[in-house]
Parts: structure tokens; C-alpha cells; sequence
């Protein structure tokens, strides 16, 4: 009886001591441009409910603010984040090591993505959009889809996760805006070909049933424009900007089908030929000149 308390007593203390440390940090891109980093975290709560989709907000530190990062895999005490360095929280995430905190870790958040067998799918990932696009990847893999897989990137170095996106998918194609790798040019160029002429590999697979597509919001505009030509059902993760992440500010507001959504609770996936872009461009922009300035002063 004294041993079994003692035992729960202790579990409850490594819990305490190690929760939320990180145990493994990598860095995935080489000096070209903002620094991407992969990072996994002791959460064994998290671990276990995480879905293909969902997300998590951290804190760096106490007076940090929460950023929102796409739960890229998991084992039975472990997350895995993938981030690319893009303002102050980034950059100071970027900066903790192996055996560091976070301050706060809150998830699984927002809604797993519906894996099912569609036939023949198709993943869409630009950028760090590559890393979210993975965990979706293999899902839906796994669920027996034809998956053909399209990877964006500025340039050869900033390409991140070609192996295993090539470990899930039955298709890969690459497209660098330089051409310094793969098919010069962008993503939609290879989606477009891909929708005009189904391959003859798909075999009983039919005809492309979803697009899933996770990256810059022009990116992701653009896919579905694409993809509404070809009336080809088209799923996006939106980036929107977070702060509670818990449907409290209502800074994550998105509008959907004319109604509206809060990307944090409702989302982050919408329907791609559904969502009003103009004002989510907008929206994303709004607080670009303090972001500059609290960069800046953070220098
Ligand atoms: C559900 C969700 C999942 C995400 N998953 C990932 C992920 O797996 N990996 C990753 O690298 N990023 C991800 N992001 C984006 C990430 O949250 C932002 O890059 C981060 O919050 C920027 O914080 P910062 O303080 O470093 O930069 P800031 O100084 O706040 O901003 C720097 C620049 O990034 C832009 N930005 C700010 N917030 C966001 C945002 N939420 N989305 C897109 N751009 C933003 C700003 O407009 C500005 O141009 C995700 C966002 C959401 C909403
Ligand atoms: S981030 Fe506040 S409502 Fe979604």
C-alpha cells in the first residue's frame, strides 16, 4: 500500500520535473533563410490524445506570449513541433535547448482532421506548411489512399522533410521558386498538370477525390482556385492569428461560407473554395508594424 503511494508520488514528481522539457532539437535548414527547427517535447498527455491536425499554444516564458505550432508527430510521452524562426516567440523558442521548459504547454487544440479512405488524395505543403502537412500525410496513407504529395519551397535549402514525406506518399513532386531543386516554379503548377491529367499509376484509385493543402496564404488561396475549377473538394489549415486559442478574443475570426468561424475552435481546417481570403490577408496583416517594432527592440 506504502509502496504503491510512494510509486504514484514519484510518477507525479518526474511529471512535474520533466513535463514539458525539450528532449531533442534539430536544426533542418541550412544558413539560406529563416531558420526551421524541429523539437520534441516530454507531454505525455498531449502525446497520447494529439489526432493528425490538431495543434498546440506554448509559452516560451512567463511575460511570452502563446504562439499556436501543428503537433507534427507523436510517441507515447513525446510531441513533435516543427517552426520556422518567423518573429520574437519563434526566435526565443528557437533558442532554448535540449533539457529546457517551456513555460505552459496547452493541447491538443482545434479539430483533427477527417481520415477516412477518399481514393486518391493529394498533400499540398509550402514552406514549414510542409511539416504540418505530414502527420496528415501518413494518416491518410494509412487509411489505404493513393497519396500524391506536392513540396514547395523558396529554394533548395529551405525544402525540409523530402524523406519522410517520401516514406508516405505513392507520388512526390517538388517545385523550388528557383529552380535550384525539383520543377522550377510553384506548387499550383504541379497541382494544375496533376487535376488535367490523372495519372494512369492511380489504377482503381479514381479520379482525385480531396486536395489538402497547409502553407502561405497566397499558397493556399491559390490551390483552391485551382482546385474550384476542377471541382475537387479541397481542405486548408489556416494560419490565422491566435492569442487565448480557446474561442475567448476572437482574434482567430475567419470567414467561411459568409458565416463566421474562430480558427482556433472551429478550425483550423475549412473548406478551401469556402473561405474569404481577402479579409484573412487582411486580418494576418494587423499587427506587422508592432511585430517589427517588438523585434527590433528585442535585438
Ligand atoms: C493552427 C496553427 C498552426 C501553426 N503551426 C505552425 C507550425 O507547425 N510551424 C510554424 O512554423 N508555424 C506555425 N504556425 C504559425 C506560427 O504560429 C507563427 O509563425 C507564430 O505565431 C509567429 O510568432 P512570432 O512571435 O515568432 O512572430 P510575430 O512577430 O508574431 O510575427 C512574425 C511574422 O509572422 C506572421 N504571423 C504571426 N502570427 C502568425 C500566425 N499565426 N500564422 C502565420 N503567420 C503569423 C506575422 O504576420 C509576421 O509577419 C501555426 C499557426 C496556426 C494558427
Ligand atoms: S485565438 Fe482567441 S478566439 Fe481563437
Amino acid at each position: 500500500m506504502f509502496a504503491g503511494k510512494t510509486r504514484k508520488s514519484l510518477q507525479v514528481l518526474v511529471f512535474f520535473v520533466y513535463n514539458m522539457k525539450i528532449t531533442r532539437k534539430d536544426i533542418l535548414t541550412k544558413e539560406a533563410g529563416p531558420r526551421i527547427t524541429r523539437i520534441e517535447i516530454l507531454s505525455p498527455d498531449i502525446a497520447r490524445k494529439a489526432r493528425p491536425g490538431q495543434f498546440i499554444a506554448l509559452m516560451v516564458n512567463e511575460k511570452g506570449e502563446r504562439i499556436p505550432l501543428t503537433i507534427v508527430d507523436a510517441t507515447q510521452t513525446t510531441i513533435t513541433l516543427i517552426f520556422q524562426e518567423a518573429g520574437l516567440s519563434t526566435r526565443l523558442l528557437g533558442k532554448l535547448n535540449v533539457g529546457d521548459s517551456l513555460y505552459s504547454l496547452v493541447g491538443p487544440l482545434g479539430h483533427a482532421t477527417e481520415i477516412k479512405n477518399y481514393g486518391s488524395v493529394i498533400l499540398v505543403g509550402g514552406g514549414v506548411g510542409i511539416a504540418e502537412i505530414y502527420p496528415v500525410a501518413k494518416a491518410l496513407k494509412k487509411a489505404g489512399n493513393h497519396v500524391t504529395t506536392i513540396l514547395g519551397a523558396r529554394t533548395k535549402e529551405l525544402l525540409i522533410l523530402e524523406k519522410k514525406l517520401a516514406s508516405v506518399s505513392d507520388e512526390l513532386h517538388i517545385t523550388t521558386d528557383d529552380g535550384s531543386y525539383g520543377k522550377k516554379g510553384f506548387v499550383t503548377d504541379v497541382l494544375k498538370e496533376l487535376l488535367t491529367h490523372t495519372p494512369k499509376t492511380l489504377g482503381t484509385y479514381g479520379p482525385t477525390a480531396l486536395v489538402y493543402a497547409v502553407g502561405p496564404i497566397p499558397m493556399m488561396k491559390r490551390v483552391a482556385m485551382v482546385t474550384k475549377d476542377s471541382n475537387v473538394k479541397t481542405i486548408v489549415s489556416l494560419n490565422a492569428i491566435m492569442i487565448d486559442a480557446t474561442g475567448m478574443c476572437g482574434c482567430c475570426r475567419v470567414s467561411v461560407d459568409g458565416k463566421v468561424k474562430f480558427s482556433c475552435i472551429d478550425g483550423p481546417e475549412f473548406d478551401g473554395h469556402l473561405v474569404d481570403w481577402t479579409e484573412l490577408e487582411k486580418r494576418t496583416k494587423v499587427y506587422t508594424q508592432q511585430e517589427k517594432h517588438i523585434c527590433n527592440l528585442s535585438k
